[in-house]
């Protein structure tokens, strides 16, 4: 089994990654990435040894490298993390996410079909998307698998306009696909533009911490190794052309977590109760902010038998942990020095 992993060198990939390379040693492990200002190949110190693991450096909008590739590699199965996945950049620039998360799945699309013709037996596409895609909800009601998609971010946008085309190319060419739509995810390795390594690095070097509009939105947390391991299961057991939820049936609003952070990192630091609190600050709110997220993740759980393994607070310090004690993984990252690191083991 050759399978191409897109995006390991990212927050989720890497967790990926790491699960496929150890638990299925039999497997040729390729990774492609871009290496994006978020894709970090020390993501992947303790895995980048192993025999069975490759590095491929490229770029999915570039769709004569992927025919290249995958003639010459002849997957047998792709998982299809590469993305622009930071909702706050997709405002700010658009296009990237078109490029990115649109062109770059029908280019893989293409790809996979140009190599597999129509015979597909013992093959798979599987796309990792979001919940976004489904849109926002007020203070009642879960997200299923039949929930009409309406995204309001351009990252959001992007996603389901890549959903909707890894649909199509089933429907239309008979491809093995499965797509599965996850909640927030959150653990060690995350790029720190986003809610909660942002927030412990920020209270690391009593830095403000703004909180868009009241806090008062509301996500869906999942540890992100829960999500590698139902992408596993799926991959190996779920139904083609399926989709299934992920997520932790764990919601929580915005301001409470961010409280529940501050009194975790006072303990950790030892500092006074209230201090990290301080910090915050109140600031305009992200445009189109969706409210609620809330994912139904029962035909998961069903049909494949798969659970969420943590509790949020136990994962949450968990993080805490990670994060104090990989500070030079932090200050690499926000100094930018992690980008030395490709050169100096890929040359
Ligand atoms: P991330 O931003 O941490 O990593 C994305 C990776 O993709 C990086 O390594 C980057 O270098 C690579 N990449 C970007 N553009 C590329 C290109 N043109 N060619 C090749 N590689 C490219 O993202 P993440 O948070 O790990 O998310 C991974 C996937 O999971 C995304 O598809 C995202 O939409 C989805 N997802 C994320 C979450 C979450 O909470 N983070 C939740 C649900 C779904
Ligand atoms: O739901 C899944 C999605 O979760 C993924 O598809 C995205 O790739 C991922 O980035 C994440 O999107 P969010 O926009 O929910 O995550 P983010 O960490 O950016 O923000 C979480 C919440 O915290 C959101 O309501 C906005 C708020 N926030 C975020 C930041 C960065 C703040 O209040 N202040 C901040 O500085």
């Amino acid at each position: 089994m050759h399978l191409l992993i897109t995006g390991g060198a990212g927050f989720i990939g890497s967790h990926v990654i790491r699960h496929f390379v150890t638990t299925y040693p039999d497997y040729t492990i390729t990774n492609l990435d871009k290496l994006t200002y978020a894709g970090n190949l020390e993501n992947l110190r303790d895995v980048e040894g192993h025999p069975n693991y490759r590095f491929v450096k490229s770029d999915i909008t570039d769709s004569a490298a992927m025919l290249v590739l995958f003639e010459k590699e002849r997957f047998d199965g792709v998982i299809h993390l590469a993305a622009e996945s930071h909702v706050d950049r997709s405002i700010a620039s658009p296009t990237e996410f078109v490029m990115t998360n649109v062109l770059g799945t029908v280019n893989l699309l293409n790809a996979a079909r140009a190599l597999w013709k129509e015979d597909f037996n013992g093959k798979l596409f599987y796309h990792v998307s979001t919940d976004e895609v489904y849109g926002a909800l007020g203070k009642e009601g879960v997200f299923t698998e039949t929930t009409s998609y309406d995204p309001h971010s351009p990252y959001s946008a992007s996603k389901a306009s890549s959903d909707h085309f890894v649909r199509a190319y089933h429907d239309t060419y008979g491809m093995p696909v499965v797509i599965s739509n996850c909640s927030n995810n959150y653990g060690p390795y995350q790029f720190p533009e986003k809610l909660i390594p942002l927030f412990i690095n920020n209270i690391r070097n009593n830095k403000p911490l703004p909180v868009y509009g009241r806090g008062e939105n509301v996500r869906d947390w999942l540890w992100v190794v829960d999500h590698a391991q139902a992408i596993d299961v799926i991959c190996h057991k779920g139904r083609r052309g399926e989709t299934y939820n992920i997520g932790g049936r764990n919601e929580w609003k915005n301001i409470d977590l961010i409280r529940l952070l501050c009194r975790i990192m006072d303990r950790k630091l030892q500092r006074q109760e209230g201090e990290s609190e301080s910090l915050i600050e109140y600031v305009t709110d992200r445009a189109g902010h969706d409210f609620r997220y809330a994912i139904d993740s029962s035909k998961l759980q069903k049909e494949l038998g798969w659970i969420p393994s943590l509790q949020f607070e136990e994962g949450l310090e968990k993080t805490v942990d990670w994060y104090l004690a990989n500070q030079e993984w932090l200050d690499n990252v926000t100094s930018g020095v992690y980008k030395s690191y490709y050169r100096k083991m890929y040359g």
